[in-house]
Order: structure tokens, then sequence, then C-alpha cells
């Protein structure tokens, strides 16, 4: 034969050859998908559009992860409620625009694909990361199944529907969002991946395995809890082995389908966020015939990390035996400019941001978490509070899960801890956030289902999963703990209200607590408020506003001021959070938010144009606001941070008061006006609460020009410097690549060495998949090089060669320019451009132009 042909022939056996050895195959069905919107026709006849050989042609083309409402328009009509908040203490219903976000996500739609399975293969499922929203599933027209929860991952075993003679089959999804489902931007339609996992009949049980690690030591000797869980094991001997950090141990499958071991180990590297070390735990099922041979009939592979974790009075929260406090944020699960479509390489930019912060806590609020972050809080070293519920049956919603809990609770948390309790990086879970029948019903009605329900939840996360304490947000500290509720959580979990924490504590008994949402301190990026008021001291609601515009205090800009001073009337400032932190009971805080959002624009819910908050310490494009640097200041015990604000381009504000603070970790500085010195500044715990954390000089007067300050540490030498200028006029845009820039490639733990993450780059090159992304932030710099914070020019981009243009954001909370045009305005001087891969390698330009600003681009690499 010859060789030509020899080739041919093995070449063709190779898929066969792997199918008869590996049966367990999972693909992501994330191309090809045709998306429409719901018609009326479509509505009256929804059987048809799921039928095979319903003919698509014209539906839009879409890859899943999708959005259907990010590429707007914006309208405040959209969404539109009148709605008393009682969770912000209102006590008449007020008109709310933009809670939602303003962006067109309410009707149904529809995706269809096509996908085949392996011939032979026994079992087909297929795992749905989230769907906003009731999303109901059908496999060649065959109803195959449905979920209620939008942010649950939920498995559809399709093996009856699907054909296993290698013909096509259809998957159809209808999903459909109703006006006054969420309190902030939900997204539409298939927003988190699917994959297609095929198995034969005997098999290990998706989401079957699981390991809890019982002790570890200094040394690295560690013991741990392994359990496998079988399918399709009656009347078969079979056999789980393990394979973990070079050891291999087994054990037999039970008649319950069920193996159980436990195994010691030495030399191991325990998981933290410093060093966050994972293992591949890889686990075979062996068939084992009656002669005795043995063959593996199915093999998968988790990444796991060891570590423990114990809550106790005397000790707080001490993770492998070492007391810490979470210094974490709340995250909501959109990603700016992508909307609600999840894509990895945002994920992981949004998680290095906050890990250069010092940051080393996510709680996933509201909501269950999606796999891929938590698979990236495990890579990048997270503790996480995995939330489950917004509402129980007492809705804050008309439309909410409330219409679902009792029927559905069950399966929801079932689905929750199931799917993630192999990740180290959650330690622990929360049974909701500010739920009403914790107060509410209890204020209103004289009942108190409150402990009640609490318990029926507390129960089953115990029973799904012993080894992870439970926690709840709760936002009435005092009543909580008076009706008995706080009590049955492992960890009382506090919202806001520092100044009750001491009175909390003492009530629950626990003998610590977590706070577990804290600050909704308000900014935007770039803008700074005068006279600075600290809006803590007040409160804030529409007649506070109006009065302080009467004393002459603009609010009418729709934003709020980066002197880090401002708050919704329930908040409070970072720095009243910080005293309380500093007690011994209290083990760590949950920040709203890491990121600002998508919808809930407080305290502009009420005004348009105003559709994404301000609590972010990050704006909504992903570039770092003034309170970064404050939090960075303290939560990043590795490197300094040195931070100068406000910027010093204040034409028109020559003579007038204009106070300058720097956010540094060091305890002493003296700040200079053009040479002038203003004095030195030393944090203290007398005085205003502001002056513990933040060196501030508030009676400085504006002159154009420079200021810069000096740094002294503890014994006065000094240790740094940092220099502020005036910009000129703007001259021509800077370009800064977060990574693909094919420079040598860098760990995202050196962005802990420049205190500017918005220029920093990690290098390297882009994943030619077609779903990797890098995001271009640009900057206008005036002729030497000087940021210009107040540019607004009206920008363009291109993308050429080996990438496509994703979207755009400037982080401006009131701007109505879409994502998904590739144009947009400056907002104070700066942008992030999001560019996504194709499947071929190569160069990608980025080239971004403005009138009387030239061009300038960037070129990224692609491999
Ligand atoms: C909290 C609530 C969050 C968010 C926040 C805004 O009370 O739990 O979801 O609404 O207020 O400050």
């Amino acid at each position: 034969m010859k060789r030509g042909v020899l080739f041919v022939l093995f070449a063709t056996m190779l898929p066969l050859l792997a199918l008869a050895q590996s049966v367990r195959n999972e693909v992501q069905l994330s191309r090809g998908w045709r998306f429409s919107l719901e018609s009326e026709a479509m509505k009256s006849d929804g059987a048809k559009v799921a039928a095979e050989n319903y003919d698509d042609a014209l539906w839009e083309v879409v890859a899943v992860p999708h959005d259907w409402a990010i590429k707007g328009p914006f309208d405040e009509n959209i969404d539109k409620q009148v709605k008393m908040v009682v969770e912000d203490g209102e006590t008449v219903a007020k008109l709310r625009t933009g809670r939602t976000g303003a962006l067109p996500f309410i009707g149904a739609g529809w995706y269809r694909v096509k996908f085949s399975v392996p011939e032979g293969c026994e079992r087909a499922i297929l795992t749905f990361g989230g769907v906003f929203g009731e999303p109901v599933v059908y496999v060649n027209g065959h109803w195959a199944g449905e979920w209620k929860h939008p942010y649950n991952t939920f498995n559809v075993d399709v093996t009856p529907y699907v054909y296993r003679d290698g013909r096509e089959n259809v998957l159809a999804v209808r999903a459909e969002n109703l006006e006054e489902t969420s309190r902030w931007y939900p997204g539409g339609g298939i927003y988190r991946p699917v994959f297609l996992t095929t198995t034969s009949v005997t098999a290990i049980d998706c989401w079957g395995l699981n390991m809890t690690t019982l002790s570890l030591n200094d040394k690295g000797d560690v013991t741990a809890s392994f359990e496998a869980k079988a399918t399709g094991y009656e009347g078969k001997n079979l056999v789980a082995r393990w394979s973990v950090a070079g050891k291999e141990f087994e054990q037999a499958i039970d008649c319950n389908g069920k193996a159980f071991t436990a195994y010691t180990f030495a030399g191991i590297t325990p998981w933290s966020p410093e060093e966050p070390k994972l293992y591949d735990m890889k686990v075979d099922l062996l068939l084992v015939e009656a002669d005795g041979s043995r063959r593996v009939v199915d093999s998968k592979t988790e990444r796991i990390g060891f570590r423990t974790i114990r809550i106790s009075p005397e000790k707080g929260f001490e993770l492998n035996g070492k007391t810490r406090k979470i210094k974490g944020v709340c995250m909501h699960h959109d990603l700016g400019m992508l909307g609600a479509a999840e894509n990895k390489a945002a994920i992981r930019r949004q998680l290095e941001l906050l890990k250069s912060m010092g940051c080393d806590g996510i709680r996933t609020s509201h909501n269950m978490p999606s796999r891929w972050q938590m698979d990236l809080c495990d890579e990048l070293g997270f503790l996480v509070m995995a939330e489950s519920f917004d509402e129980w049956a007492d809705g804050k919603m008309e439309n909410g899960y409330n219409r679902f809990f009792y029927d559905w609770y069950k399966r929801d948390l079932a689905n929750l801890v199931n799917n993630h309790k192999l990740h180290p990086s959650i330690v622990m879970w929360s049974a909701g956030n500010e739920v009403r029948e914790l107060w509410y019903k209890s204020k209103v009605k004289g009942v108190n289902p409150g402990a009640t329900i609490s318990q029926m939840l507390v129960g089953e996360f115990h029973r799904l999963d012993p080894s992870r304490p439970v926690t709840v947000g709760m936002n009435k500290l005092i009543m909580d703990t008076e009706i008995g509720a706080a009590q049955v959580y492992d960890v009382p979990g506090f919202n806001y209200h520092p100044h009750l924490y001491d009175e909390a504590y003492a009530k629950s008994g626990h003998g610590f607590m977590l706070g577990s949402e804290t600050a909704s301190t308000v900014s935007s990026r770039g803008v700074y408020h005068f006279p600075v008021v600290n809006t803590c001291l007040i409160g804030r609601d529409k007649a506070t506003r109006d009065s302080l515009k009467k004393a002459g205090i603009c609010f009418a800009d729709y934003h709020n001021s980066s002197y880090d001073t401002e708050v919704v009337s329930w908040g409070n400032l970072p720095d009243y959070d910080w005293v309380e932190q500093e007690k011994p009971w209290v083990i760590g805080e949950f920040v709203w938010t890491g990121f600002d959002y998508l919808g809930e624009p407080s305290p502009y819910n009420e005004v348009w144009p105003s559709r994404s908050s301000y609590f972010g310490i990050i704006d909504l494009a992903g570039l770092p606001k003034d309170r970064y640097y404050l939090y960075r200041s303290r939560w990043n015990s590795v490197q300094p941070t040195i931070h100068l604000l406000p910027h010093w381009n204040w034409e028109g504000r020559e003579g007038e008061i204009t106070p300058v603070y720097c956010y540094t970790n060091y305890p002493t500085a003296e700040l200079f006006v053009n040479g002038k010195s203003q004095g030195r500044r030393t944090k203290t715990k007398d005085g205003d609460i502001l002056d513990r954390y933040r060196l501030r000089w508030n009676e400085v007067v504006y002159e154009a020009g420079e200021i810069k300050v000096v740094v002294y540490d503890e014994n006065g030498s000094k240790v740094g410097e940092k220099v502020v200028k005036t910009a000129g006029k703007p001259h021509h845009l800077e370009l800064y690549a977060n990574r693909g820039t094919g420079e040598k490639e860098r760990d995202y733990s050196e962005m802990y060495n420049e205190c500017n993450p918005t220029t920093f780059s990690l290098g390297g090159h882009l994943k030619a998949d077609g779903n990797d992304m890098a995001f271009v932030s640009v900057r206008m710099v005036d002729k030497d090089g000087n940021f210009c914070p107040t540019a607004q020019h009206q920008l363009f981009v291109e993308v050429e060669g080996e990438g496509k243009f994703k979207g755009i954001c400037n982080g401006d909370q009131t701007s109505l320019e879409v994502f998904t045009n590739p144009t947009m305005k400056l907002f104070n001087g700066e942008l992030v451009i999001g560019v996504q891969t194709t499947e071929q390698a190569g160069n990608i330009v980025v080239k971004v132009s403005g009138k009387g600003i030239g061009s300038a681009s960037i070129t990224l690499k692609s491999k």
C-alpha cells in the first residue's frame, strides 16, 4: 500500500478510535446560533418555531453567550417603574427611570442551533450557564426542559430526543423577560455559555465529584475526603480511581452509586488568595468484569485546591489556620459594554484590576455565580461569598423570583451547591440579600416568617454541603437579631449601618459578624463637586439635593463627586466602615460595588438620563476611579500607593478653594502648590473620621501649574512623591491595551507594582479563538504627554486585521451613546474599547481618531 493511502486511511479512522477510548466529550455550543425576537406570529405558534424544519434562515446569526438588548438604544420608557423601595426607606412610590439600564431587554426571543452527538453515545446533557429569562428548551421539536431562576446553571438530559446516528439535531430555546423582574440590568437571552456533554450510560455523574479538605498543617500534610457518584451503576461492579498530586487511590462504588474515601498527602501547597495553587484531580471510573479485568469507562478531570476555613469568636475567619479579614467587593453580573453576555477575558480583566487593588473577596450579588467566574476566582485567588436570591416569596419586584420561590428553591440551591462545590474559592454560601421576610412582613403585618424560612434554607445548604458556612445579607440589623433570624445563620451578615455593628454583634450572640455589604459611596470618574460636602452627615434625597442646589452646590450634572464624600442615604463612606473593620470580631467586608453596573443609577434614578450605577470603585468601562486608590492604600499591603486628587485643570476656579487629597498607605505627606508648601498632614484618629485614612488639605486655593505631594513613612523618611500638572491643550491620544501587545508576557501580579492599572499591559498574545478579548484604554494628552482630564472629544474607532470591534464605553452614567457603535465621546479624558479576536492568527490594528487630534493606533497580536 502506498504511504499516502495509508495516511488517509489512518486519518479517517482517528475519530472512531478516539470515540472508542474516551466516551466523555464536552463541547461548548457557541457558534452558528440563529436568533430572533419573538414576533406575534411566532408567539401564536411556538411549536412550529421549535420544530426541526422551521425556517430560521433570515434570523440573525449570533454567538452564544449573547445579550439581545445590549445594542440598545437607551430609552427612558423601558421598564419605567413606579415603586416604593422600602429597603431604601421610602414611604411613597416614586417614578424610576433607568433602574434596569434603559436597554430593550423586555420581550421574548428565540435561539436555534444545530448540533450532533458522537455516534453511539448513550447520554447527552445540555448545560445552560444562565438564561434571561424563564428558558424553555426544545430538542428536535420536543419539549426537553425549562428553568426559572435566570442566574442558575441547569442541566437538561436530552438523551431521549437526540439522533444518535450522526444526523444533526436542532436545539431551540425560548426566553422571555417581563417588566419589573429586576432591580438592575438583567440582559436578554442566553447570556452564559451552553455546553453539550455526551457520555455512556455508566459514567461519572454530572457534578458527581466532590473533595473536602479535612485538615492541613504548615508542613503541607493534608487529609482530604473524596466522593464520586456514578450513573448507570446498577448491576455493575465499579471502582472509582483518583489521581491527585502524584498519588493514586481507589474505592469501590457502593450500592447507591457512590464511593467515599479519604487520603493523606504530604508536600501540598494550600490554596490561598496569595498563592492560589490548584491541582488536577483526575477520576477514572473502572468497570470490573466477571474475570476481574478492569477497563476505564469514564474519566473526568477537575481543578481543585486544598484549603480549610473556620470561623470562631476567638480567631475570627481563618483560612488554612490563619486569621484574616475579607477585603471583598460585591459584583453584579454585567460586563459593561458587553452587557450580560459573558466573556472570560472580560471577567479576568475585572478580577485582575481588583486583585491589584488588594481586593481578595467577591460576593456574587445577588445571585448564583457562573462557572467561568468561579474558575477565575480559583485561579486568581478570591474568597467568594456565593449568593442565591435577592428575594424569597415576598417579592421586591412584581415579576421577580418570588413567583417561583417555594416550588423551586430546593432545585435552585441544589444546582448552586452541586455545580460549584469543588471551587476552593467559595468560602461561604449566602441564602439571600435583604429579603423582605427578614423584616418587612414582621414590621407591617406583625408576622415573622424570616426565622422559619432561614431555617429551611440553612438546613438545605447544610444538607447539600456540610463543609461551608451559610450567611445572608441583612439590612435591619437590630430587628433581624431581635426576631431570631440572624441567629439561624453560621455567619451573621449585616448590610451597611456601621454605627449599629456593636449592638447587632452583641445581640446576635455569634461572637463575630461580617459586613456583607458596605459603603454604597457614589462617584463618577473625574468629576469633582465644590464645595466638598460629606453627604454621609446629611443624608441624600431629592429634598436634600434641592437644598444643596439652592445653597449653590450643584448636582445638576447627574454625577457624584470623586472626592469620595457622597453617599446614598442608606450608605456611608469607606472610612466609616474601616473604623468598624478594625474591631477584631468583624471578619471582613464586601463593598458595594467593585465595578459600576448597568441600572440602579441611585441617587439619580428619578431623573433622566442616568442609566448605570455610581457605586463602583471602578467605572463601567473598567477605569479606576479615585476611590480605587483609597481602597488600594488600605488593602494592598504589598506595594505602596501614592495618589493625588483632584486633577489640576480648573480654569475659572483661580483663587477659589479647591481641596487636595492624597490616598496613600503612608502616614504623612507634605503638599506643594507651584512649589509653595501647604503644610504637612498626618493621619489621625482625633477629629474627623476622614482624617484617619486620607491626607486632606481642605483650604488649598487653586492656581494653574502643579501640585506635588511628598510622602513620609513612620520614621519620617521620605518614601515617594507624586505630581499632578495642569495640562495644556488636548494634543494627541495615547492607547494602552490590557494585554495582547506581543511583548513579553507578564503576570498580573506585577500590576501591583504600578499604581496606574489603566496604562498597565500584561503583554503576551491573544488567543485566535474568536472569543478572546483585549481592552484598549484611550487617553487624551497634551503635547508634553500630560493627561487632559476634561477632554470630551468624539472619537471614532476602526479595527483592522484578525480582530473585530466589540464594544466601547466611557464610564459616563448619563451617556446615551450605545456601546456597540464604534464611536463615542471621551468622558473626562478617557474611554475603553473592547476588541475581540477572530479565529485566524495575525495582527489586529486598533485605530482611534478624532477631530483636531489626528489618530493613534495600537497593534495587538493574536495566535
Ligand atoms: C443595597 C442592596 C443592593 C443595592 C444597594 C445600593 O441595599 O442590597 O442590591 O441596591 O443597596 O446601595
